[in-house]
């Protein structure tokens, strides 16, 4: 992932040197959003941002939580910090709800954990005129880690930091209601650390480490701009806050070096890589007989009595002592010798002691010198940390795995739906009974009756293990009641009365000792023995991979009856899938057992569409995913849908397959590094996608859309064009995927009357909405959101403003502005070339247009995005046929270019 980052920098880098002297450059902040494993959110603001001081990229935290509300800090209150000033001035605050929670993602495996600093900054600024400042306590996951009072910091601003060992998939930072105040919050920050550093002497469970004070002794002597602040990124990898503090205190004086320039040897020697700029300074004590001492209590707010505190002593011999002189060094903590031998400093070489011991309720430390020391002590940084024992078991992380996929799979939006289901006891979520408190609690209760529940039954409510009761009555759920409720070894009551579920029952549920099944209401279940019986089919098919990363899809399903590959195409066609026709050197079919194997039990899941789940596994060295359909005979259709193209049809511009086998069926694809375009045209991505390469995604994805249209015979139309089913590879070139809903057409009319009407709205083409008749030219209105989507980095239906329809907005903004620049995405930052842009805006308004025979034609569209940028040096080279592209879907001609 390293390199990958880095690469990107260098695209971004050529892109910017192209273009620098073409157009007009307001900023390069942008080109370096590459803060590695980074989350820094800006609370309440309305838009992601490169941060001018420390280039830290900052989304807004529309991701991370559902509820509360966005405020502006009052005009009047002066928040203007160098380093986090602007983070302050936008807050969210959450009037509703005991306990709202951010939920942060970290990118560490599942079963690694991670070290992180996590950082929450408060203001209050007075958003609401109440000039009445909050208070509120803030919890980590279930530990509380801060009771927060905003009243004395009501002008200025508060924050709480925390390093914390990490094992769940995810961190919940939560902020609870301790009083009758609304909580806020102005940013939330994660950092990676490195696992080797921070370490305490206590036994595991690690405590959390809250700073209590972190300081880069000495630098207040330097020269300004240094030393009036603090310094922290890019000077501080970790981000850690330094602050510039403590050189007259008490005998303290400052020792500078110019300049330091640690060399790489020193440098992966010293694991805290403190910045340079705070191991250049350094205090001193005025001889060799005077020690330098500090105690917290006399210089700050007395510390909180009950609590342990730890220190970390930052050292680095910034003088050149004589040949053969030494300075060795004798620490004591709380009047106890922390050294179990004195410590002689080397030249520019770092230290950093962690004691052995905590400190109880104070911290007084001397560093001296020996006896046999020829110079005077030095200390270059400290930190004091409180540690906060964790006190409270979260709920199973399998078990909260579930949960939340259920409530994101079914949307569900209860308030105190937020945090940890089972801890603090008083927020567990409604509708929820938990296990013991005394141990990992488990979820053994779940009641979502009523609960506006649509669609199937999720597969996750299979992994809540220790459940003895699922009420899922009263909703709208549909599809079959499937077997694997009745592998909840517990499950004592299961309620699905008054839903819409159908077929039949299965045995295993009706067989199952203990269990209370209630299943009235549900019109087409059948419950009597009538039924056919289902058979479950498990089909692996192999396909190409072109890179060496793969994504392997498998599917799993129950069948009414066992079907051949038969449906949109035809018996006749069947051919086409009785032998493999392009053979990759490596094994090509799969058992389910190697399927199990190379997912590790579907242990990661990668990605969920709207038929499937898509699981993350190794086969060998490669990294594949591998997709399961959710059980629903409308998936399987899609999938063989999928399957009939993608065996037959090969293009570098559209995903790859290679082969199938008999009893089952699977989908290898070319795992595409960098996901789908939708995702990296949101403003959550960091990884911005230049003007250029939003070209050459237009011209890949337009290219893949001309082979099925016009060098298939018959055509194919794709009918769900959109960005999301556009996948980026390892060198952001595009291609399209998803053929779930394409039709072939079985003669060679143009058009083809369909009974009913697919795809994803936004890009339906409203002609056929209104006509049923699908012709490609429906694939081109798809194609014509697409170009708008990258032109202007909004999503086909624009949430933000009203659910406006991109067609709308882009032409009540030209009608309004006129210029192109309004519309175009304000993450280009104005680097792009203008001409260009409004040609490409033309195509895709010629694509938009209202009827199907106004419309170009996708080899049109192709030639036209050619010609629109041919200063643009777009690789038209990478769209050529793969070896075998024979599109021969009917068994008919192949042909080629
Ligand atoms: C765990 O971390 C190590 C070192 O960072 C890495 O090599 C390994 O792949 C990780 N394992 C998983 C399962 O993510
Ligand atoms: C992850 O956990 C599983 C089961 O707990 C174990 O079999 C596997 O070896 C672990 N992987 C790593 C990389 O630690
Ligand atoms: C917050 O601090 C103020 C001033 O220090 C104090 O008067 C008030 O009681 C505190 N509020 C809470 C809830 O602790
Ligand atoms: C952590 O630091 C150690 C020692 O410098 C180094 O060997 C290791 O690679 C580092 N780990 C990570 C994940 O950076
Ligand atoms: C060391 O400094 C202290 C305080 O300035 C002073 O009292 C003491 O006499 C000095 N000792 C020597 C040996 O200079
Ligand atoms: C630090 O040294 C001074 C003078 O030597 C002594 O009086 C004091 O008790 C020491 N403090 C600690 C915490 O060791
Ligand atoms: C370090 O300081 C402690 C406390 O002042 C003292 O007992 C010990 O002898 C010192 N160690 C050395 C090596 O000077
Ligand atoms: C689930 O909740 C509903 C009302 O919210 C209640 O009527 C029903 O009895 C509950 N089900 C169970 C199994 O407790
Ligand atoms: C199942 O739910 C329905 C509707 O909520 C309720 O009337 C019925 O009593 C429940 N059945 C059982 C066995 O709890």
């Amino acid at each position: 992932m390293e390199r990958e980052t880095r690469r990107i920098v260098i695209l971004n880098v050529w892109a910017w040197l192209a273009l620098v002297s073409l157009f007009t450059i307001h900023t390069n902040s942008a080109l370096e959003n590459n803060n590695p494993g980074f989350i820094s959110i800006d609370c309440g603001s309305e838009a992601a941002y490169s941060h001018t001081e420390t280039g830290i990229w900052f989304e807004t935290d529309n991701d991370y939580v559902g509820t509360g509300s966005n405020h502006m800090v009052s005009s009047n209150v002066n928040l203007n910090y160098r380093d986090y000033g602007r983070q302050l001035n936008t807050l969210r605050c959450f009037p509703k709800g005991e306990r709202n929670c951010y939920t942060l993602k970290p990118q560490h495996g599942k079963n690694n954990s991670s070290k992180y600093l996590i950082r929450a900054f408060f203001s209050y600024g007075n958003y609401d005129g109440k000039n009445e400042a909050p208070s509120f306590d803030m919890y980590i996951g279930v530990n509380l880690v801060d009771k927060v009072n905003l009243t004395d910091y009501a002008d200025t601003y508060w924050f709480t930091e925390i390093i914390q060992t990490v094992s769940s998939e995810s961190i919940d930072v939560c902020l609870v209601k301790s009083g009758p105040t609304i909580p806020c919050i102005a940013s939330l920050e994660l950092r990676p650390l490195n696992t080797s550093i921070y370490h305490t002497p206590t036994a595991a469970p690690q405590p959390l480490l809250y700073l209590q004070l972190r300081i880069d002794v000495g630098s207040s002597a330097l020269p300004p701009p240094y030393g009036d602040y603090y310094f922290r990124y890019k000077d501080d990898v970790y981000d850690r806050i330094w602050r510039c503090d403590l050189d007259d205190t008490n005998g303290w004086y400052p020792l500078v070096m110019e300049s330091l320039n640690l060399d790489s040897g020193r440098r992966s020697s010293d694991i805290y890589k403190l910045p340079s700029q705070v191991l250049r300074t350094a205090v001193q004590s005025p001889n060799v007989s005077h020690p330098l001492q500090f105690d917290y209590d006399n210089l700050y707010a007395p510390l909180d009595k009950p609590y342990e505190y730890y220190v970390y002593f930052h050292f680095l011999e910034i003088q050149q002592l004589p040949i053969g002189k030494k300075r060795i060094i004798n620490i004591t903590l709380n009047y106890q010798t922390i050294l179990t031998q004195p410590l002689v400093l080397e030249y520019l070489k770092p230290v950093t002691i962690a004691p052995q011991k905590t400190s109880s309720g104070s911290v007084l430390f001397n560093v001296s010198a020996t006896s046999e020391s020829d110079a005077p002590p030095i200390l270059n940084a400290f930190e004091v940390y409180k540690l906060i024992t964790q006190l409270d078991l979260p709920t199973q992380a399998r078990d909260v795995g579930a949960i939340v996929d259920i409530k994101s799979a079914y949307q569900i939006s209860r308030l105190n739906w937020q945090g940890d289901p089972c801890v603090p006891k008083q927020y567990a979520w409604d509708g929820l009974i938990c296990s013991s408190y005394n141990t990992v609690p488990r979820i053994t209760s779940l009641n979502l009756s009523s609960s506006n529940l649509k669609g199937q039954i999720n597969m996750s409510f299979s992994y809540l293990t220790e459940l003895e009761i699922l009420d899922l009555s009263q909703n709208e759920l549909e599809g079959s009641l499937p077997e694997f409720l009745a592998q909840l070894p517990k499950l004592k009551i299961l309620n699905v009365t008054g839903n819409k579920l159908s077929g039949p029952i299965p045995k295993a549920l009706k067989e199952k000792a203990d269990l209370q099944l209630s299943v009235e209401g549900n019109p087409y279940l059948c419950t009597s023995s009538t039924c056919r019986k289902r058979k479950k089919v498990v089909i692996p098919l192999v396909v190409t991979f072109v890179g060496a990363f793969i994504i392997l899809s498998i599917v799993s399903l129950s069948f009414l009856r066992r079907r051949r590959l038969q449906g949109v195409m035809g018996t006749k066609k069947l051919s086409c899938f009785n032998k493999i026709e392009y053979v990759n050197s490596n094994k090509q079919e799969f058992t389910y057992a190697e399927v199990l194997s190379i997912t590790n039990n579907f242990e990661k899941v990668v990605g969920k569409g709207a038929y499937g789940t898509v699981y993350y596994g190794f086969k060998g060295e490669t990294q594949v995913a591998v997709k399961i359909l959710s059980p629903s005979t409308q998936g399987f259709q899609q999938f063989q849908t999928e399957a009939k193209i993608l065996t037959r049809v090969h293009h570098t511009c559209l995903t790859p397959l290679i082969g199938y086998c008999n009893e089952a069926t699977a989908l290898i694809y070319k795992y595409m590094a960098y996901g789908d375009l939708a995702n990296h045209l949101s403003d959550k991505n960091q990884i911005l996608l230049s003007w250029k390469q939003r070209l050459q995604i237009a011209l890949d994805s337009a290219t893949g859309l001309e082979y099925l249209h016009k060098y298939c015979k018959p055509p194919i139309v794709h009918r769900d064009v959109k960005t999301s089913n556009i996948l980026l590879d390892e060198d952001f070139h595009a291609k399209v995927s998803d053929f779930g809903l394409s039709k072939i057409f079985s003669n060679e009319c143009d058009t083809h009357v369909l009974t009913k009407i697919a795809g994803t709205p936004g890009y339906m083409d409203p002609e056929y909405q209104i006509t049923n008749k699908l012709t490609e030219k429906s694939d081109v209105y798809s194609f014509g959101i697409v170009l708008l989507e990258i032109i202007t980095g909004h999503p086909a239906i624009l949430k933000t403003h009203e659910n406006t329809h991109i067609v709308q907005w882009v032409n009540s903004m030209l009608a309004d502005e006129g210029e192109i620049d309004s519309i175009m995405d304000p993450r280009l930052q104005g680097i792009y070339d203008s001409e260009t842009a409004s040609q490409v805006v033309h195509v895709a308004m010629a694509c938009l247009a209202p009827s199907s025979i106004k419309r170009p034609t996708m080899d049109q569209v192709v030639k036209e995005l050619k010609q629109c940028f041919p200063m643009e040096n777009i690789d038209d080279s990478i769209c050529i046929f793969t070896e075998f592209s024979v599109a021969s879907i009917s068994g008919e001609s192949s042909l080629a270019r």
